[in-house]
This record gives structure tokens, C-alpha cells and sequence, in this order.
């Protein structure tokens, strides 16, 4: 049986799992065959982009799965090309298009984009889309303090979510407070660290022995505790699983610090940084 996987209260009412599943970079038959065996495996919050390349095989596992639409929770993202408001309006449509669905759980800005300064027009048209019933929750992602209080002050509309880099080398102290203090959910991108996952560092190692468990469920059960939704990626059932299963133990507080403390000032992956990266 699926493990039962808690949720989080988003600010327009509706409810998001308190872990998913990543799905950056595959694509073909790897990607119709991981999301199938994800959703098997208990993950319900899916995550894909225009960027990806991959919402057709997405579309296709969530279409053919035999898990009802109405559980899963699917979200996509609007790429900086697709930021002019008809643009971005259309760019909906052609998510849905490829995915094969009448509607989008959550849509995300993929990147602010801050260079060519048209989200705040992207904002307006995934206000109007939710209006017209297309995106049930909208969200942004990549966005700094600065974005955030554009979007908000110009629509009067906060973003669920704001999907960020976050990992035990970038911890995010500072964006988890804003996002906290504005009422929008922290999500975590990277959760593991990707490249230089940082499994054999010794906070990590000693948790995971003292805990019995993975160094992968002890960083994700680090996301957990700090109250943000990891969306880790794996193509590999097993880790799936295994990535899924963190709500049976607890880190102490002394965990929970001595990994945090991991974070340092170059902790960013290559491109991570809103303010410089420009992501059409
Ligand atoms: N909003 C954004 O700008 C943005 C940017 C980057 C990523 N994302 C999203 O975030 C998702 C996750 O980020 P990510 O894929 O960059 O990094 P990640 O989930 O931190 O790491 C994925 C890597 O870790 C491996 N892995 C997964 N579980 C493992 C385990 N239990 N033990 C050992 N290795 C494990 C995977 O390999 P295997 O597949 O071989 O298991 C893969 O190489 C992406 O898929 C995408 O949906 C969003």
C-alpha cells in the first residue's frame, strides 16, 4: 500500500504533499516509466516545466496511470520566453496541449527573469488563467524578496509557492523567512544537492546511522522538518521509495543544526542565482 504522505494548506485553500517528485532531466521512455512507477510508489506532487522538454511523457504516465487525476497533484512551469502577457496566456495552452489534461494543479514563473522585467505581466495573465479555470494554484519560482513584493503589490495576489534552491550546502535561511513572513510555501529544487550531494558529510552520516535510515532520508527529512517540500528526482524505483519513506523518524534539534550549519557562502549550484541567471 501507498504511504499515507502529509500535506501543507497553500494560501488560495488548496492542499499541496509535503514531498514530490522531480522530473528534470528525463525524457522518452525513462520519464513515462519514472513518473508511473513514482505514482505507484506513493508520490502524488509532480513536477515538470516547459523547460524540460517532458510534459508529454508526464501527460502520458499521469493519463495512463491508474491513479485517479483528482489525487495527483501536477505542476508546470512558464519559461522566460513565454513572459509578454498573450504570450504567456497561450504558453499555458500549450502545456496543456502537450500533457494531454484539462488543467494544471500549479503553474510556476519558472525564473524572474529580473533583465527583461516582464513577470509581473506573466503574474497578471496566470491571475486570469486561474480565473478562467485552466491553473487551479499559481506560484513563482526562483524569485527574491524584491519579486515577490512586485507580484503582490501590483495584483494583490501572493504566490502559493515560491520554488527555490535549497540543500543542506544552501540552506536558504534568509528566502525561507520571507516566504514564511509573505504566507508562500517554500518548495526546495535540488533537495539532495544533486552534484555534490552531500551524503558522507558527518551531520548527514552519523543521523543516518543513528536513525537507521539513508544519508538521502536524512536530507530529505531535514526539508521536512524545516517546512519546506522537497521534489527530488530519480529515475531508479528503489530510490523513489526510499526517498519517499521520511515520515517515520525525527531529527533531534542538534540534527537539524549541525545540517543546516553545512550551508556556506558558495553553496549555490552553477546558475542558481535569480538575479544573474536568465533562463528563457
Ligand atoms: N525551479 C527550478 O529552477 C529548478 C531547478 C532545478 C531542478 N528543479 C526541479 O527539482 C527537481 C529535483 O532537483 P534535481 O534533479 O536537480 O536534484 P536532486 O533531486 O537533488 O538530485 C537528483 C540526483 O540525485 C540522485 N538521487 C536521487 N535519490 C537518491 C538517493 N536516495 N540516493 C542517491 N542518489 C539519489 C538522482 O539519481 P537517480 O535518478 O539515478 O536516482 C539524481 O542524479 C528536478 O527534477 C526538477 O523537477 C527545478
Amino acid at each position: 500500500m501507498a504511504p499515507q504522505i502529509p500535506t501543507h494548506d497553500l494560501n488560495d485553500g488548496a492542499t499541496l504533499p509535503a514531498i514530490g517528485f522531480g522530473t528534470y532531466p528525463m525524457k522518452g521512455r525513462e520519464c513515462v516509466d519514472s513518473v508511473l512507477s513514482a505514482l505507484e510508489a506513493g508520490y502524488r506532487l509532480i513536477d515538470t516545466a516547459v523547460n524540460y522538454s517532458n510534459e508529454e511523457e508526464v501527460g502520458e504516465a499521469i493519463r495512463t496511470s491508474s491513479v485517479p487525476r483528482d489525487e495527483i497533484f501536477l505542476t508546470s512551469k512558464l519559461p522566460g520566453r513565454h513572459h509578454a502577457y498573450d504570450d504567456a496566456k497561450a504558453g499555458v495552452r500549450g502545456s496543456l496541449d502537450r500533457l494531454g489534461l484539462d488543467y494544471l494543479d500549479l503553474h510556476l514563473i519558472h525564473w524572474p527573469n529580473p533583465s527583461v522585467d516582464k513577470f509581473a505581466e506573466a503574474w497578471r495573465a496566470l491571475v486570469d488563467l486561474r480565473e478562467e479555470g485552466l491553473i487551479r494554484s499559481i506560484g513563482v519560482s526562483n524569485f527574491t524578496e524584491a519579486h515577490l513584493t512586485r507580484v503582490i503589490d501590483e495584483t494583490g495576489v501572493t504566490p502559493v509557492v515560491n520554488q527555490i534552491e535549497l540543500h543542506p550546502y544552501f540552506p536558504q535561511a534568509e528566502m525561507r523567512k520571507v516566504n514564511d513572513r509573505l504566507g508562500v510555501l517554500t518548495e526546495s529544487w535540488s533537495p539532495l544537492g544533486k552534484r555534490q550531494a552531500p551524503f558522507s558529510e558527518p551531520p548527514v552520516a552519523s543521523a543516518a546511522e543513528a536513525h537507521g535510515v539513508t544519508p538521502g532520508q536524512v536530507i530529505l527529512r531535514w526539508q521536512v522538518q524545516l517546512g519546506a517540500v522537497p521534489i527530488p528526482k530519480s529515475a531508479t524505483p528503489e530510490r523513489q521509495r526510499q526517498n519517499l519513506d521520511v515520515f517515520g523518524f525525527e531529527l533531534t534539534d542538534a540534527e537539524m543544526e549541525a545540517i543546516t550549519a553545512l550551508g556556506r557562502p558558495d553553496g549555490r549550484l552553477f546558475g542558481g542565482d535569480p538575479d544573474i541567471h536568465e533562463e528563457m
